[in-house]
């Protein structure tokens, strides 16, 4: 039986090993670390840390892992490929050469910078000083002129502002280069940028360094209310579908932005191995790479595995060994949705602990409820502890049909303190 190993915690990390299993022909093996109490349903779960490269790797050589698969960024980008495949351990993903895509806004930007690669218009600050004097140069516009302001490194979804007029961008300065909100490291060096306008669209795929194979267009949606209102999650809510992306604008985005990207990768020397994010905003010139991110986002991992059919161990393998070219992959006709169910409060201070009732009523032939942040009591009952807690998430002929499965789940799953989003999939501006 085939022995895999999915590192992350998250509900895209439940997607992940429900696919695997979903659409495996034969019984597989699963390992999840750390996992949580939905993918302990379905994997053994496994309590190292996510960071320590050292028992992961000791971990899958005790237990004769054929494949580990990587969720989350962190360790990708501190090298943990280069670390399992010094002792031979097959792993698939990125390598930190190539995870820098995602790790360095600097790097991306000066790699699509490259490559022609159609971005925003954009500068390199070292120094508050010098991010101001960029602000007051006239470069980017006047002073009721959008501006956006990026940290340079991983900030866990802190990192980036979209300033409204100059003044909110100089605070915005202050706050990631002086205060450090969004970490000690993480903003030594900014990316001052246009600010872009138009709809975004998620675009992944799968690569195996060479060949490539494109998942479903995704979108998301990330502010916490309805109408796109209130603070930005980690993503209250996602879909696929063909409006998403129009075949025009995905055929100028596949030459334009994909294989570029591709291609430059391989060009300099870090050949890019497994799942590639693209976010794009479709603007009227184009559309435009936003960023990279090098592996699954969460939740539009969730809107999009669940419509896969082609066997995910046997995607993974192709990317490992470089043969995805010779696999056709096969994805359900229509649309997805995932609605995000979180604890009050979040994404601030949040509730934590209730018990959540009625998952047992929910037809599991059409919906699937992935787990974020979730505990196992000792009755054998859900809790809801984390910030984010479940993903309803259903594939159906059309996206109001996915829609209509994962609310209508929503109306028998519950806790005191539930909150979701009423308009994914609808919201005007997502
Ligand atoms: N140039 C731009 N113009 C307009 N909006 C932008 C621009 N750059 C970023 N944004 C907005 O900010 C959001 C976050 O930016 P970006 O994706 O670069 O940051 P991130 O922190 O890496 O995000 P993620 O957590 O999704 O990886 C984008 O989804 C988009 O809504
Ligand atoms: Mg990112």
């Amino acid at each position: 039986m085939k022995r895999i190993l999915v590192i992350g915690s998250g509900g895209r990390e439940h997607a992940i090993v429900w696919a695997l299993r979903n659409t495996s022909p034969v019984p597989v093996k699963l390992f999840c670390v750390p996992g949580n109490a939905g993918i302990g349903q379905l994997a053994q779960l496994v309590n190292v840390s996510v960071n320590d490269q050292a028992s992961l790797a000791r971990f899958a050589e005790a237990n004769s892992i054929d494949l580990t698969f990587v969720g989350p960024e962190a360790p990708l980008t501190a090298g943990i490929v280069e670390a399992f495949e010094a002792e031979r351990l097959p792993i698939v993903g990125p390598t930190a050469a190539a995870a820098r895509l995602e790790g360095s806004k600097i790097f991306a930007k000066d790699f699509m910078a490259r490559h022609g690669i159609p971005t925003a218009v954009y500068r390199v600050a070292d120094s508050p000083a010098q991010a101001i004097e960029l602000l007051r140069s006239g470069e980017f516009g006047d002073a009721d002129s959008p501006v956006v302001i990026k940290a340079d490194g991983l900030a866990a979804g802190k990192g980036v502002v979209v300033a409204a007029t100059r003044a909110e961008a100089e605070k915005a300065i202050d706050d990631l280069m002086v205060q450090h909100v969004a970490g000690e490291d993480a903003a030594g060096r900014v990316v001052i940028e246009e600010a872009l306008a138009g709809t975004e669209a998620s675009l992944l795929l799968f690569s195996d360094g060479r060949d490539y194979a494109l998942m479903p267009a995704a979108r998301d949606h990330k502010r916490i209310g309805d109408n796109d209102t209130g603070p930005n999650t980690g993503g209250m809510g996602s879909i696929t579908d063909a409006s998403v992306l129009d075949q025009a604008t995905l055929g100028r985005a596949v030459r334009e932005i994909v294989e570029p990207t591709l291609i430059g990768a391989r060009d300099e020397g870090f050949p890019f191995k497994g799942v590639l994010f693209l976010g794009l905003m479709l603007t009227a010139a184009g559309p435009k790479l936003l960023e990279y991110n090098v592996r699954f986002g969460d939740p539009e991992t969730q809107a999009i595995l669940i419509r896969l059919k082609t066997d995910l161990s046997a995607v993974f393998e192709s990317m490992h060994s470089g043969t995805l070219g010779r696999l056709r992959l096969d994805w359900a006709e229509g649309a997805s949705a995932c609605v995000v169910a979180a604890n009050r409060g979040y994404p601030g201070k949040y509730d934590s602990g209730a018990e959540i009732e009625g998952l047992d009523d929910v037809d599991m032939t059409r919906v699937q409820v992935f787990h974020a942040g979730t505990s196992l009591a000792p009755n054998g009952r859900f809790i809801a502890t984390g910030g984010r807690v479940l993903g309803l998430t259903a594939a159906a002929e059309n996206l109001p049909a996915a829609l209509e499965l994962c609310y209508g789940a929503l109306q028998t799953v519950h806790w005191p303190g539930i909150q979701f989003r009423t308009d994914i999939g609808r919201s005007p501006r997502i």
